[in-house]
This record gives structure tokens, C-alpha cells and sequence, in this order.
């Protein structure tokens, strides 16, 4: 994706060959700044602290952490010990099991002297398979928003409703929920977002409302309240979002808040999809509000916020006394039966189980 009319993916290999470069997500939308990752504990930091976020993009940059750390120590002792490190930065997208997992499948087997070069080059391949899946993803979704404009907004502007960041800045390119979105603008069909600020770390505020600005997309930022009332007065058209691990069943884990938006399109009857490529599947499990583990962020993400002071400086303040206290259980999930349709990058699947397995059958 463009940032002033340069092409930029979310995490590239340093001129070096062994660090990588990534785009400090912290300090968006005022400041665009680029950070060099040249150790597993630089790595596991990112992640941790979200200078890097969203499931794709989280594992694809665990995946690169395994290749630092083969390039300094190839033993098999040192594969292990990286991959605990890193699968414990953050316990709730499972794109960073799946990518540590991948790599480890590539690793293991080879002997140490081989396993460097083996590593960089999966982690490359599956950065590049990240935006392979996007572009499918975007073309199954491009098809709902067409028939959508056809058939119930012809000549007007399509309403799109997201939840946090999905986008290119969520992986490493194209973004997942966005896909669609820029395609059918690309297309010359009008489409509107509607994107929610995304309480506590304000993900909609900060970064989607910054990438459909760069790219021109029409848009509007409401608070996270806002979404239901405007179902009820029919100014959405559909709602896309993503995902950090969809369960065999087909529940959606999602940012917090999901959950709540998922409910009011279902009382309004306003289709909501979800957009996921198949890394963010979890088939070892079913019931995602028993078995996903939410992560529980710090409560000052919730008594703080950050934003640009009129002075043009990047400031933390707080909103609440000193002395309350905060909770910030940063997932929920929402269950499959609210959900319209996974898009996936074979295609839209029902949200069941059985959906699930006629696309991808290999799993059954
Ligand atoms: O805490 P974050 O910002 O990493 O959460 C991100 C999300 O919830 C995204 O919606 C999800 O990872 C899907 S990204 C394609």
C-alpha cells in the first residue's frame, strides 16, 4: 500500500539481510516512523507492545524472530527456547502459533549450519503467501459488496461498518477486512466506512482512519457506541471485519467490542462477515468463548489515551481519577450463529462447521 506515493509492506528485511524493518504502529497516525528489529528480544518487544498488531501481521513477524535467532545460535536448544519466547508475546491470535509452528516444521528436520538460510526464506515465503491470501480474500468479499450495490444501493454509496484495524497495517499487505474495501473502490463502486475509534487503543481512530485516508476512501469515525443506532436507521450496508482466531465451528475472536456490533446487525438484520485468511483458523478448537484465551492488556490502556497536543507533540494523558481502576480484557468473541459469512481466501464460508470443511476439506 501507498504512503505518500511510496509502496510500502508492514515488515521488509534490513539492507543487512538479517534484522527487519517494520512500521512503528505506536505512533500512527502523526507520526510515521520505521524501527529496525535486529534481535529475538527486539522482536518479541514488537509484538508484546504492539509497535506491530493484527494476528497475519504478528506472525509474520514471528516467523522473521526465528530467523534472527537462527542466524545467531542454529542449535536445536535455541529453535525451542525462540519459540516459547515468542508464542507467549501475545496468547490470543493464533496466526503466531501457526507461524512459529511452520517454522519450526521447516527448522527442526535440517541441520544447524542449514538452518538460517532455510529460515529467512520461509519466513519470506510466508510473509509473501500473507498477501497472496489478502487479494483472494479481497475478490470473494469484492462479490457482497457488488451485489450490494447492484441490487439495494444503485448509484449510492455502499456503508460499510468495521471494528479496529483489519487492514494492510494488520498484515502485509491489503489488510483483511479492508480487501474488499479498496478493491470495490479500485472498481469505481462507491463505498463509504464507517470505522470505530476502537476503544482502548483506538486502532479505528489511529490507523484504519489513516490508511483509508491515504487511499482516499471515503470515511467517517464514530465512537464504539455509535454502530447500533445507525443500523437501526438503516446507514449501514453491511458490516466487515476481522479476526484473530475463528474457531472449527466457525465463533469469531475479535477485538473487543466485536461481540456487541455483531449483535446489533443481527437485531437489524445487516449482514456481517468477517474476513480471515485460513492461518487465522483454529481447528483444534470449537467453542471459542470456552477454550480461546483473551488477553488481558494493561489498565492503562484504558485510564490513558494517547493523541497530538496542539503543540504537534504526541501525548499520553489520562481520563479517569487517579486511583480507579481499570479492566481491559482485549478480545471477545462472537458466536458463529450471529455471523452471515467467513470470507475466506477460498471463498465465503458459512459459519459452521460444515461450512468451514466444504472449503477446506483436507480438514476433515
Ligand atoms: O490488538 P490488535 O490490534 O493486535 O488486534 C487486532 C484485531 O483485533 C484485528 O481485527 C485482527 O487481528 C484481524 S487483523 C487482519
Amino acid at each position: 500500500m501507498k504512503v505518500q506515493d511510496r509502496h510500502y509492506r508492514t515488515i521488509w528485511l534490513a539492507d543487512d539481510g538479517r534484522a527487519v524493518e517494520i512500521i512503528d504502529q505506536r505512533w500512527l497516525p502523526h507520526e510515521f516512523r520505521v524501527v529496525t528489529l535486529a534481535t529475538v528480544e527486539d522482536v518479541a518487544t514488537a509484538i508484546r507492545d504492539m509497535w506491530v498488531r493484527g494476528a497475519p501481521l504478528i506472525g509474520v513477524t514471528a516467523a522473521y524472530g526465528m530467523a534472527i535467532a537462527m542466524a545467531n545460535d542454529p542449535s536445536d536448544a535455541h529453535l525451542e527456547r525462540t519459540w516459547h519466547d515468542l508464542n507467549e508475546t501475545r496468547p490470543t491470535a493464533i496466526n503466531l502459533r501457526w507461524a512459529l509452528n511452520e517454522m519450526r516444521s521447516t527448522l527442526s528436520p535440517l541441520p544447524p549450519a542449514e538452518r538460517a538460510s532455510a529460515a529467512y526464506a520461509r519466513a519470506a515465503e510466508i510473509a509473501d503467501e500473507d498477501v497472496t491470501l489478502n487479494r483472494s480474500i479481497g475478490s470473494h468479499g469484492l462479490e457482497v459488496i457488488r451485489k450490494i450495490a447492484a441490487t439495494k444501493k444503485p448509484g449510492e454509496p455502499v456503508n460499510v461498518l468495521t471494528h479496529c484495524n483489519a487492514g494492510w497495517l494488520a498484515t502485509v499487505d491489503y489488510g483483511t477486512a479492508t480487501a474488499p474495501v479498496y478493491m470495490a473502490a479500485e472498481e469505481g463502486i462507491p463505498v463509504h466506512v464507517y470505522v470505530d475509534e476502537t476503544r482502548p487503543r483506538n486502532q479505528g481512530a489511529q490507523l484504519t482512519a489513516w490508511e483509508l485516508n491515504g487511499h482516499g476512501v471515503p470515511h467517517t469515525l464514530i465512537v464504539d457506541n455509535a454502530g447500533g443506532h445507525l443500523m437501526q436507521h438503516g446507514m449501514i450496508d453491511l458490516v466487515i471485519v476481522g479476526t484473530d482466531r475463528t474457531t472449527a465451528r466457525g465463533d469469531v475472536c475479535n477485538k473487543i467490542g466485536t461481540y456487541l456490533k455483531a449483535l446489533a446487525a443481527h437485531d437489524n438484520g445487516v449482514p456481517f462477515y468477517v474476513a480471515l485468511p485460513s492461518p487465522t483458523i483454529d481447528w483444534t478448537v470449537d467453542d471459542g468463548v470456552k477454550e480461546i484465551p483473551i488477553e488481558e492488556r494493561s489498565a492503562d490502556e484504558v485510564t490513558f489515551v494517547q493523541g497530538k497536543a496542539e503543540d504537534g507533540r504526541t501525548l499520553k494523558v489520562r481520563v479517569s481519577p487517579e486511583g480507579t481502576p481499570g479492566a481491559n480484557p482485549a478480545f471477545d468473541v462472537t458466536p458463529a450463529r450471529l455471523i452471515t459469512g467467513l470470507i475466506t481466501e477460498r471463498g465465503i464460508a458459512d459459519a459452521s462447521r460444515e461450512g468451514l470443511k466444504t472449503l477446506f476439506p483436507e480438514r476433515s
